[in-house]
């Protein structure tokens, strides 16, 4: 079966990958968040009745290790980072029109209800298995609590997923060489009653799911390979406190796996927003459930194929098994509609390597607003540089070079023009028809813009109104509307007149990628209603008789501001390299051998979170244990910081007396950036007073004092331990 081409009268939902709560977001997640936006205001400019919804990943390790990491409840944990979430969305243009959360009561009782519909169709079956388990601490290691090889591929791997190399998700106690994240420990095995989804029982349909899947090419064709031979079954428990209880009788001490509570939010999401606006203005179930007047049935009806729902997927690339096998399963199972489509968009990087959030390796959202350009730049930048499928590699450079050339030089100087010489030539749009060739030209990029949105062709959305602008620029180039104005006015009024349509024009096609950009220049050309509601059909309308004079719609980006940039993200990616490197040459030590040093460059191109360690932020487990006695050589002793002297013309260098009882210790330490120098004395410290002598700007540095972390959190002492005392 082939789909009718979009759009169709049935309700559409366009969603996004939820964000795992557990961290700051960067832009590598908002490539995916800014295309669905776009494509789902492109879907309603054609006409689709669309909902685009999300909402926060709340559960799972991801979440439970960040969480324990920083000592608070994992709730309060994810609800801050939602919070935060909610916030910085629209500040990208990322309108929702539902952002959920996967802990909340919609998602919950939804949860429940597939998984009670499993049960009751069979597809719940219950095995032993073996679960990781820390013996020192004594609990089990779920998902990203153990780390070891993937058994498919031979790269590093985290307990549920092959993140740096094959991308396949893994199940409990398939990773080999598993260690603990919480003791580095090699993983012991303990035998646990677990539920699992079949997911053999769907084989066949799989198959035919893929044939109709639409959207980008990776994700309708990598999920082949995963689906060859006999499909394996999902385990869909954990054991952990923090998720959705398992519904069923015997189930009391588990909880589900984080990927089956996360994508009924995007049902739990589209019924939210139905819950607010009313089933007569959007009907949730018109999307998620087959059957018309039967709904949700309890098997699945073959006759309901037919009215599979408009549901489209945009996700990045590392999550496509889960959507395009796991996640039509588990809908198949609890009798509701299948995708119609899933877009996985390719990863973000810099520097042709990818971003990781605990190196710090990365672009923050927060940070690109602190530039103060405008979030319409980054939209349109990061959307219409290569296909959606391409990697992006993030660079000032190129943002610059693109935003002055594209946007400032062509988009925004055609409209400035056309509109200014209108306005002072005519205090608005003169009075003629549109010429053939224009109104040729912009039924040309509507039909275009139609094509694209059929053929999930984001990049083409993107840029469609930029080319539309080119071409009125060598039109008012070409004709020269300034020698006619006086030699032949009637052919100036002509030049005018499409001009001002092709501004017209140009407005409703970039809205979808700069929604304000296009909102203030409908508002240049007093157009009456919002840009976002206007139609593809009005383009061709007669703009407005009369205008104000327009202002510029963008700036140029300066140099200077691009180099700070540049130099800031150059001084931070080296950082993220050197931590790369030392924490690789840690493990070589750790080994005794060098085959690590081969996979540097896979080491480096984790995603966002890479080994457990680093996942916490901080460095590898030693793996060597050194003697007691080896140990006893620190002589490490408790003091006072007495007085502190920044040194001059060292960034970060600071002298510190310390007193530590019988005596008293000049030390210099890398203080000044991360300290208030003049409030350290009276602060208590820990000192190794056997560290070797060295001289550091011409100060001698007689011991060192203990600090932790990027931060240098100072280590003290809790009680008061008399200066002087040793630390055993
Ligand atoms: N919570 C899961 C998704 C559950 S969907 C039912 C998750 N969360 S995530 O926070 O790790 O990622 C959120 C989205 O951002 C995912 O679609 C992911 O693929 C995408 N990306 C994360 N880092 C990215 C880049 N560097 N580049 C492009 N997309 C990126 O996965
Ligand atoms: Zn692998």
């Amino acid at each position: 079966m082939s789909h009718e081409r979009l759009p169709t009268d049935t309700p559409a939902v366009v969603t996004v990958g939820l964000p795992y709560a557990n961290g700051n977001l960067h832009i590598g997640h908002l490539l995916g968040y800014v295309s669905g936006d776009l494509y789902a205001r492109a879907l309603r400019r054609v006409g689709q009745q669309t909902a685009f919804v999300c909402g926060s990943d709340m559960h799972g390790t991801p979440i439970a290790v960040n969480a324990a990491k920083e000592g608070v409840d994992p709730e309060e944990f994810a609800l801050a980072y939602h919070e935060q979430y909610t916030e910085r969305f629209p500040q990208f243009n990322v309108d929702f029109d539902n952002y959920g959360h996967t802990h909340d009561e919609t998602n919950t009782e939804l949860t429940r209800e597939f998984v009670s519909s499993w049960i009751d169709q069979g597809h719940i079956v219950e095995q032993e298995i073996e679960v990781a388990w820390d013996e020192q601490a004594d609990q089990p290691l779920p998902d990203r609590y153990v780390e070891g090889t993937c058994p498919y591929c031979g790269e590093r791997a985290r307990g549920d997923e092959c993140d740096e190399g094959c991308q396949r998700h893994l199940e409990p106690g398939e990773i080999e060489n598993p260690t603990s994240v919480l003791t580095g420990n090699p993983a012991e095995y303990r035998k646990r009653e677990h539920k699992f989804l079949r997911l053999s029982d769907f084989q066949e349909y799989l198959n035919g799911f893929l044939d109709r899947l639409e959207g980008t090419e990776k994700a309708r064709n990598q999920p082949r390979e995963w689906i060859e031979g006999e499909l394996e079954d999902l385990c869909i428990t954990r054991d952990m406190d923090w998720g959705i209880d398992y519904p069923g009788e015997d189930g009391d001490d588990l909880v589900l796996y984080v990927w089956v509570d996360a994508p009924i939010e995007y049902v739990a999401s589209t019924k939210q927003y139905t819950d607010r606006v009313g089933s007569e203005e959007y009907d949730w179930e018109d999307v998620w459930k087959p059957g018309g007047e039967t709904r949700h049935g309890t098997a699945w009806d073959d006759e309901w194929t037919d009215e599979s729902g408009e549901i489209i997927h945009v996700i990045g690339s590392d999550i496509i098994q889960h959507h395009c096998v796991f996640w039509p399963a588990m809908l198949r199972g609890a009798g509701y509609n299948e995708p119609r489509a899933v877009l996985a968009t390719g990863f973000v990087g810099i520097d042709g390597k990818s971003l990781s959030t605990s190196r710090n390796r990365a672009i923050w959202a927060e940070e690109y607003l602190d530039t103060g350009f405008h979030p319409d730049l980054f939209r349109y930048y990061i959307t219409t540089g290569s296909g959606l499928e391409h990697d992006v590699d993030f660079s000032w450079d190129r943002f610059a070079e693109r935003v002055n050339g594209e946007l400032v030089g062509t988009f925004g100087n055609f409209c400035y023009r056309a509109l200014l010489f209108a306005y002072r030539n005519y205090e608005g749009t003169p009075e003629a028809d549109v010429s053939d060739g224009v109104r040729e030209r912009i039924e040309n990029a509507v039909a275009d813009f139609e094509d694209a949105v059929a053929d999930y062709d984001v990049r083409t959305l993107g840029s469609l109104a930029v080319e539309l602008a080119q071409f009125g620029n060598e039109y008012i180039q070409r004709n020269e509307p300034w020698h006619l104005v006086d030699e032949d006015p009637e052919a100036a009024e002509q030049v005018i007149r499409d001009c001002v349509q092709l501004a017209k024009a140009c407005a409703v096609l970039a809205q979808p990628v700069m929604p304000e950009k296009a909102a203030t220049l409908w508002d240049q050309l007093d157009e009456d209603g919002t840009v976002a509601d206007a139609t593809l059909d009005g383009v061709l309308a007669a703009p407005s008789a009369t205008f104000d004079e327009p202002e510029e719609l963008f700036t140029q980006v300066e140099d200077e501001q691009i180099e700070e940039l540049n130099e800031t993200l150059r001084d931070r990616v080296e950082t993220a390299d050197e931590k790369t490197a030392s924490d690789e040459s840690a493990d070589e030590d750790a080994t005794g051998s060098t085959e690590k040093a081969d996979t540097a460059e896979e080491v480096d191109t984790e995603e966002t979170d890479g080994d457990a360690a680093a996942e916490l932020g901080v460095d590898p487990l030693e793996t060597d244990r050194i003697s007691f006695e080896a140990f006893q050589d620190l002589d490490m002793r408790v003091g006072e910081i007495t007085a502190a002297e920044p040194i001059e013309g060292a960034d970060e260098l600071v002298v510190l007396s310390v007193d530590i009882g019988v005596e008293q210790r000049q030390v210099v330490a890398g203080l000044k950036q991360l300290h208030d120098v003049d409030g350290l004395p009276g602060t208590r410290v820990i000192l190794l007073a056997n560290m070797e002598r060295a001289e550091l700007f011409g100060h001698e540095s007689n011991g060192m004092v203990l600090a932790a972390g990027e931060e240098a959190d100072l280590l003290t002492t809790h009680e008061d331990a008399p200066l002087g005392s040793r630390v055993r």
